[in-house]
Parts: structure tokens; C-alpha cells; sequence
């Protein structure tokens, strides 16, 4: 086993390097501050590993992304959600047995309890879906975990499965007034979904193949991407051992921030605002150029990826296809183009290597779909699940985990005296102290 050397304070410690199947290096240091007193300090953890992980592989340099080490183009291209759910969720891809098993078990899980679909009166007609989402995932463990927080854990990861898809076509039908649509049997994930987004009591609603086929893209593209923003959320609440539903309810609240899953919303408002502004995308790249100026291109850049996301190739060529099926003309696409081909060009971003990410053509592809602006993070989150269920199994199950607790360097004041409130003098800016060693 090969290790890495470092000097500090004039000695010499040695840690263990840890390497993957796809040769990424990891400089083991969870003794360093054992054997030297010191931490390692990342905020934003750009270069901290959280975990070991045999699900999701991803080389931002080269725009590889794989589940269980198959490249997503090719499960985008072949497989179905639910095929994706259990590959995640179980390590492997299910024979045509085990998948017809696991489909009559989200079948039959679709339900919810009617108290629980009582809650939905409580919330406002314009809460947002991702807080009602958030809410509802959190409120499951009142129904299906022991007051001692047992839990049957499989069972779990079914009905969080089946019921979430229900509760976020719930939420949508809330927020526009229109009666429930209860589950159907019959159906898939995916038509399943649709039929309960769309369906009204007093007409027959047909389900599009073309709307099922992108809506299964969609999620599947959605459904893993090993330790971002809302998986860590997921793993951190996890390691404290607090229940599946929790857990995942902090992920979809993590998930709901324009930096990270929000950011569909925003590209499609931003685009919006090019419109109605006359189209000129020039001016908006020049403003996401200016330092002074706090608007971000939404939908570009991306923490992993540095040359192009896989994602947003295969979306932006479903964007055409799934448009000119619908038949729908959609001026905004050609205003997201244009100012993917200025900021591709532009230096500013050429050098900073950001590029369009995954969420810059799914919300096109939404928009183009019917589905409501609002709800597109929760689609987003539909497709997570899978994701972040099959993380918070294997952090669950590792013999070895443990609480999630980062350290920091105090920057605060020093030891200081209390000042009884009579002789506190208002407060001037007090600049944090850091010291450079
Ligand atoms: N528009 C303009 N400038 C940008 C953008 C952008 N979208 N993204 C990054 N930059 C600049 C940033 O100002 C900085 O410049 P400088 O080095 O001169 O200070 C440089 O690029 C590096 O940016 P950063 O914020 O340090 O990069 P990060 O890795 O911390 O953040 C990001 C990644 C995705 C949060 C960021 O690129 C961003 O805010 N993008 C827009 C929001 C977005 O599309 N989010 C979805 C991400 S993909 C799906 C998901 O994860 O959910």
C-alpha cells in the first residue's frame, strides 16, 4: 500500500492512500488529527472524500457518468425508472422476474393514508411544492416508524418509492384547486405519475408515449450523482441514525436551492426574463461576466464536471426530439441555445470551464410537457430518490459508520470577560481574526 508523506511543524507523518476500482486516490486522514493535531480544512469539501461508495462513478474531467459502473448513456438509452431504482437501490440490474416483483410492490404501495392526505388542506393553495414535498416525506415516518424509531427498512424503501410520486402529483393538484387523482394500478412509474398529474374526474385523460418516454428520461438522468449537496445532506442526517424518511425529507430540502436542484426553476425564469427583455442574451452574458454584478448564468457550471456534463448532451438532443414530437415551437429553446453557443465561445467561461449542466435543457423539456414551473425541482427530486435511498442504504448497512461531525478553526473573539448589559456600548463591525500560520 503506497502512502503519503507530510511535513508539519517540523515532522514527518505518514497516512495510507486509498485507491478506487478507477484509480481515484484518496489520502486516507482520518488519523491526522490523532498523530498530529491538526485538521484538514475544506470548506465547501471541493477535496474531501465523505466515503468509500460502489454506486455511482463519476470523472468530471472527461464526462463519464455511470450507475453501478453502466455508462448512463447507454441505461438512458435502454433501461426503464424502475429498472434504475432497483440497480441503484440493490447493486443489480434486475432479471425480468425480480423487476416484475419489485414494479407489483410500487403498484401497491401507491397509496396514502387518508389522514395523511388530510394534511394537504393545512398548507396555503401557493405553498410551494418542494415545502410540501419536504413536509409530506418527513410526515411519513409518523405512519410507518415505531415511537422507538424502528422501522422495517425494506418495506420503507418501497412505500417512500411508490408514495412520494403520489404525494408530489398531490401537491400539484392542490396547488391549482383540482380534486386528487388516486393512484392506478395498471399503470407504470412513470404513466402512473402522469395520469395523476393530469387526469381531471370528468374526462378520460389519455397518457402521451411521448410524454411517458421523456418523463423516464428525465428521472433517470436525474437519479444518481454519488456525494452532491442534497446525497450528503442525505448521508449526514443518516449517520445519526434518524430515520429513512427524515433523512430523505432533508435531502429534498437541500435539493430545493437554486445552487443545486432549484437551479431548473431559475434557468427557465431566467430565460423568461431574456424574453420579455427582447431576447438579447448578449447583455446577460455580460452580466454574469461582471464581478460587481450578483446574477449567475443559471444552469451553467458545475463543481464535478469541467469540460461537459453527459447529462445535458443527452437532454439537449431530447429537447429537439421531444419539442418537435409535441409539436410545440418553443422560442425560449432557441434563446437557451444561442446563449449556450455566446458562452461557450465567450473567454470568461471558456476559462473558467463552466459549461451547460443537466439542468439547463430539462426544464424546456417540462415546460414543454405541461408541467408547471414550481414543479419542476420536484421532478427532479422524484428522479433523486433512487439516489439518495440507495446512499443512505449503503452508509446505513457500512459496519463502520459513523456520525457525520466536521470540525472548524474558531475565528471568534478570544476569552473575553461578560459585560453586564448596563455597560455594553453599541457594537461596531468586529472583523473576524484569522491568522495564517
Ligand atoms: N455564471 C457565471 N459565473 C459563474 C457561474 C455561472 N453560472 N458559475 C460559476 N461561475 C464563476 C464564479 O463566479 C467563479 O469565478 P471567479 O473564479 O472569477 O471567482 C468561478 O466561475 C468558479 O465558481 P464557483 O462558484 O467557485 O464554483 P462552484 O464549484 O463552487 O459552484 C455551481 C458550482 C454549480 C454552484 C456554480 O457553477 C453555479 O452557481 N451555477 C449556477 C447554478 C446552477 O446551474 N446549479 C445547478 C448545478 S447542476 C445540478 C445540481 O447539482 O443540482
Amino acid at each position: 500500500m503506497s502512502t503519503a508523506k507530510l511535513i508539519f511543524d517540523g515532522k514527518e507523518f505518514e497516512f495510507p492512500v486509498v485507491v478506487g476500482t478507477e484509480d481515484e486516490v484518496g489520502v486516507d486522514c482520518t488519523k491526522l488529527r490523532a498523530t498530529t493535531g491538526a485538521i484538514a480544512l475544506d470548506p465547501g469539501y471541493g477535496n474531501t472524500g465523505s466515503c468509500l461508495s460502489t454506486i455511482t462513478f463519476i470523472d468530471g474531467e472527461k464526462g463519464i457518468l455511470r450507475y453501478r459502473g453502466y455508462p448512463i448513456e447507454q441505461v438512458a438509452e435502454q433501461a426503464s425508472f424502475e429498472e434504475v431504482c432497483y440497480l441503484l437501490i440493490y447493486g443489480h440490474l434486475p432479471t425480468q422476474a425480480e423487476l416484475d416483483d419489485f414494479r407489483a410492490l410500487l403498484t401497491h404501495h401507491s397509496l396514502i393514508h387518508e389522514s395523511l392526505r388530510h394534511f394537504f388542506e393545512g398548507f396555503p393553495p401557493n405553498a410551494h411544492p418542494m415545502m410540501v414535498l419536504s413536509a409530506m416525506v418527513a410526515s411519513l415516518s409518523a405512519f410507518y416508524t415505531g415511537a422507538d424509531g424502528d422501522e422495517d427498512v425494506d418495506l420503507n424503501i418501497i412505500r417512500l418509492l411508490a408514495k412520494a410520486k403520489t404525494i408530489a402529483a398531490l401537491s400539484y393538484k392542490k396547488s391549482v384547486g383540482q380534486p386528487f387523482i388516486y393512484p392506478r394500478n395498471d399503470l407504470s412509474y412513470t404513466q402512473d405519475f402522469l395520469h395523476m398529474m393530469f387526469a381531471v374526474p370528468t374526462e378520460p385523460y389519455e397518457i402521451s408515449p411521448v410524454l411517458d418516454r421523456a418523463l423516464n428520461l428525465l428521472l433517470i438522468l436525474h437519479a444518481d450523482h454519488e456525494q452532491n449537496c442534497s446525497t450528503s445532506t442525505v448521508r449526514m442526517v443518516g449517520s445519526s441514525k434518524a430515520n429513512l424518511f427524515s433523512a430523505i425529507s432533508a435531502g429534498i430540502s437541500a435539493l430545493w436551492g437554486p445552487l443545486h436542484g432549484g437551479a431548473n426553476q431559475k434557468v427557465i425564469e431566467m430565460l423568461r426574463m431574456i424574453q420579455a427583455d427582447g431576447g438579447d442574451f448578449g447583455k446577460y452574458v455580460n452580466m454574469a461576466k461582471d464581478k460587481d454584478d450578483p446574477f449567475r448564468l443559471m444552469g451553467f457550471g458545475h463543481r464535478v464536471y469541467k469540460n461537459f456534463d453527459p447529462r445535458a448532451t443527452i437532454l439537449k438532443e431530447a429537447a429537439d426530439a421531444v419539442l418537435e414530437e409535441l409539436g410545440t415551437d418553443d422560442p425560449q429553446l432557441a434563446i437557451a441555445k444561442n446563449l449556450e453557443q455566446v458562452a461557450l465561445e465567450d473567454p470568461f467561461f471558456v476559462d473558467r470551464r463552466l459549461y451547460p449542466n443537466v439542468d439547463f435543457y430539462s426544464g424546456i423539456i417540462y415546460r414543454a410537457m405541461g408541467i408547471p414551473t414550481n414543479m419542476f425541482t420536484v421532478m427532479f427530486a422524484l428522479g433523486r430518490l433512487p439516489g439518495w435511498i440507495s446512499q443512505w442504504k449503503e452508509l446505513t448497512e457500512d459496519p463502520h459508520m459513523r456520525i457525520s461531525r466536521p470540525r472548524q478553526v474558531y475565528t471568534g473573539a478570544k476569552e473575553r470577560p461578560f459585560v453586564p448589559i448596563a455597560q455594553r456600548k453599541e457594537v461596531t463591525e468586529e472583523k473576524p481574526e484569522f491568522v495564517t500560520v
